[in-house]
């Protein structure tokens, strides 16, 4: 019998639900605690995470411990064997048991404190980390079993149903929506100049444009905006600072794209519009052309539900750049370059030529299933947290209803035989629509050519990514994970080079 207050953490200062949060993360430091105890009136109620809280209270100053406290897995003795702990701890929720004697708090336990003492080794990582947990976030989430997504504590889909791209932005980025038009016209004035490009940037645009896609040329063009500002590594500023980066960059990015695609086209760059929400903006930077209320609706609409969605490669490319400590430019850059792969943001224009490959919604069924015999994979459906409809394409289908026109009668003509088709050739691997599907249909139906629909996307998607690299450079710690070595055993004989 091994005793629980020989592993316990002890030395855990007591806060109350009521205690503002700033000043309890302050007394955790103070004492080097990661935990403390939450009690009411003397009774354990909670466990607070130095970590999180502290992440917590500086983006809502206001938080009180109560709003960031994990509920209690239970209280054990300090006396009792360890073995009655695995079961408590195994509950679900993260969390800690605390440890008393005598009536009094002495500790808490959590499995880090038992994993070493189990002597097995660390469990097999799944491929490409899927569900496995990497860090704490209050930015967004995705519940793929329930076909959710939020922003904070908001559903996104309502967000881009009611609110507006900035709205959601100062949401991200601040912790809370502008509560009324004055907050929400503060936001966009501090945002909206900063959509006009620099002359140096400007003029290097061209050259950029000449040699590559809007997206590849987006990652030149930030480096190069980043460089002119002298954005400083996240590790030597203040959180205010980064947050400045952060809207220079985040507001910079769709005059950036749509200038490199008109250059590449051979026409002037249109300059950004201060009085233009963000939906009308691109769609003018884009076009020239004054766009219509729905079509500045519908591509809001888009942007903003693509704002950001949980843990996806980009967003995690950012934070381990982040984590680094690293300058914002690069952490966008690495995130740009994540994004461009197809399985990630690469397909929505190869859903589109999926559409134009089917032609007619009676060849749906042998054109998915050719495919899928060949073992391709139908751009636009499956996801890899999803496991129902992915809620984006369930709004987008909307959108697309609305707007109308031949590509969208053929796409929802056409998404019911894919679903039953991949249902009978892939059994059990639940594989609906996903963003990218009707992401083309509406852009294409609100002017935007097929080579701008990822850098639409990640118009939007770069202030998700901000978001995330804010959060991530509170965390002091680098993001190093290790790999199982499956080479020949070393060490070898290095040979002598022949001949
Ligand atoms: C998004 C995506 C990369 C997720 O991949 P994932 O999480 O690795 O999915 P899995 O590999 O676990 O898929 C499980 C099975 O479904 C199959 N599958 C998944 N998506 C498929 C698709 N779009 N078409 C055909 N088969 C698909 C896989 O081949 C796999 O089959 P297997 O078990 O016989 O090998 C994948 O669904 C995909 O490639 N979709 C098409 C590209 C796309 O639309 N991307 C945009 C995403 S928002």
């Amino acid at each position: 019998m091994q005793q629980v207050s020989t592993v316990m953490a002890g030395r855990v200062p007591a806060v109350r639900p009521g205690d503002a949060l700033k000043e309890a993360v302050a007394r955790m430091r103070a004492e080097a605690a990661a935990v403390a105890v939450v009690l009411e009136r003397g009774v354990p109620v909670g466990t607070l995470n130095e970590a999180h809280a502290a992440g917590a209270a500086l983006v809502r100053p206001g938080l009180q411990v109560s709003d960031a406290m994990r509920p209690l897995l239970g209280t054990i003795d300090a006396t009792d064997d360890l073995s009655a702990a695995l079961p408590m701890l195994a509950r679900p929720g993260s969390g800690q048991l605390v440890v008393t004697s005598g009536g009094e708090v002495v500790g808490v336990l959590s499995l880090a404190e038992l994993v070493p003492m189990l002597s097995i080794g660390p469990a097999p990582t799944p491929p490409g980390l899927k569900g496995v947990v990497v860090a704490d976030t209050e930015v967004s989430d995705v519940c793929g079993e329930e076909g959710f997504y939020h922003y904070r504590q908001y559903s996104a889909v309502e967000l881009a149903e009611r609110r507006t791209l900035e709205d959601c932005w100062r949401l991200l980025l601040d912790g809370e929506l502008p509560r009324d038009r004055a907050e929400r016209e503060a936001f966009a004035a501090e945002v909206r100049p900063l959509r006009s490009a620099s002359p140096l940037v400007m003029r290097a645009l061209p050259a950029i444009a000449g040699a590559s896609e809007p997206l590849e040329g987006l990652r030149t063009a930030i480096s190069l905006a980043a460089a002119e500002r002298g954005l400083r590594p996240l590790y030597d500023i203040d959180q205010l600072a980064r947050r400045a980066d952060a809207l220079f960059v985040a507001a910079l990015t769709p005059t950036l794209l749509t200038a490199l695609y008109r250059l590449r086209q051979g026409e002037e760059p249109v300059p950004p519009r201060p009085e233009l929400e963000a939906g009308a903006n691109y769609l003018w930077m884009l076009t020239g052309v004054q766009p219509s209320a729905v079509h500045a609706g519908a591509i809001e609409r888009y942007l903003t539900s693509t704002i950001d969605h949980g843990f996806s490669a980009s967003t995690f490319t950012a934070r381990v750049i982040a984590s680094t400590g690293a300058d914002l430019g690069a952490c966008l850059v690495g995130a740009i370059g994540a994004l461009s792969g197809p399985l990630h943001g690469g397909a929505p224009s190869r859903a589109l030529e999926l559409l134009d490959e089917i032609g007619s919604p009676e060849r749906a069924r042998s054109v998915i299933e050719s495919k899928v015999r060949r073992g391709e994979r139908i751009m636009g459906f499956g996801h890899a947290v999803y496991r129902t409809e992915d809620p984006r394409s369930n709004m987008l289908r909307e959108v697309a209803r609305q707007l109308g026109g031949p590509l969208a009668d053929l796409a929802l003509k056409v998404e019911s035989t894919v679903v039953e088709v991949l249902a009978e050739l892939k059994p059990g691997r639940r594989l609906y629509t996903n963003v990218e599907f009707y992401a083309g249909v509406v852009m294409a139906a609100c002017g935007i050519p097929p080579e701008m629909f990822t850098p639409t996307f990640a118009s939007s998607r770069v202030i998700g990514w901000t978001a995330n690299v804010l959060e991530q450079a509170q965390d002091p710690k680098i993001i190093r994970p290790s790999a199982r070595y499956v080479g020949p055993p070393p060490p070898q004989p290095v040979p002598e080079l022949q001949g």
